[in-house]
């Protein structure tokens, strides 16, 4: 992982503040609930609704501690990887969560993909 820059943080805050001000993120566009058909996408299958529920509810809680919770199809597929590595330990998370939060973003990934 490199290191982040103050200048880097500062940078992420003001886009933080100008999405918020810009009202875009203020209906959770981009942040689907847990469903069946968000369920249908995780892969590995067998991951169960209190799993994707706990992973949503650390998108939207401890990943929009510095910036909003940014909507999950914004980023392609393959940006997503780079991103959680990026961030969680910035958040920071644990092994089980990392997991958790993971499956909810590749999840609803696929689900906004369609
Ligand atoms: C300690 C503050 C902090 C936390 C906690 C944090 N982020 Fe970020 N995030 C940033 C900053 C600063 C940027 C902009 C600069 C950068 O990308 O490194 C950013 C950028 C992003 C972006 C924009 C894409 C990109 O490549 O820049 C996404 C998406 C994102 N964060 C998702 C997350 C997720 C998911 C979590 C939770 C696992 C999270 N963030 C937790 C500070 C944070």
């Amino acid at each position: 992982m490199r290191p982040i820059r103050g200048e880097e943080v500062a940078a992420g805050l003001a886009v933080a503040a100008a999405l918020a001000l810009g009202g875009c993120l203020a209906s959770g566009a981009g942040v689907p609930p847990v469903s069946a058909e968000l369920l249908a996408r995780v892969e590995p299958a067998g991951l169960d609704a209190a799993a994707l529920q706990r992973g949503r509810d650390l998108y939207v809680g401890k990943c929009a501690r510095c910036h909003t919770a940014l909507p999950i199809d914004a980023y392609g597929a393959e940006a997503w990887p780079g991103i959680l590595a990026r961030m969680g330990p910035l958040t920071p998370l644990d092994g089980p969560e990392q997991q958790d939060l993971a499956a909810y973003v590749y999840a609803a990934r696929a689900l906004l993909a369609e």
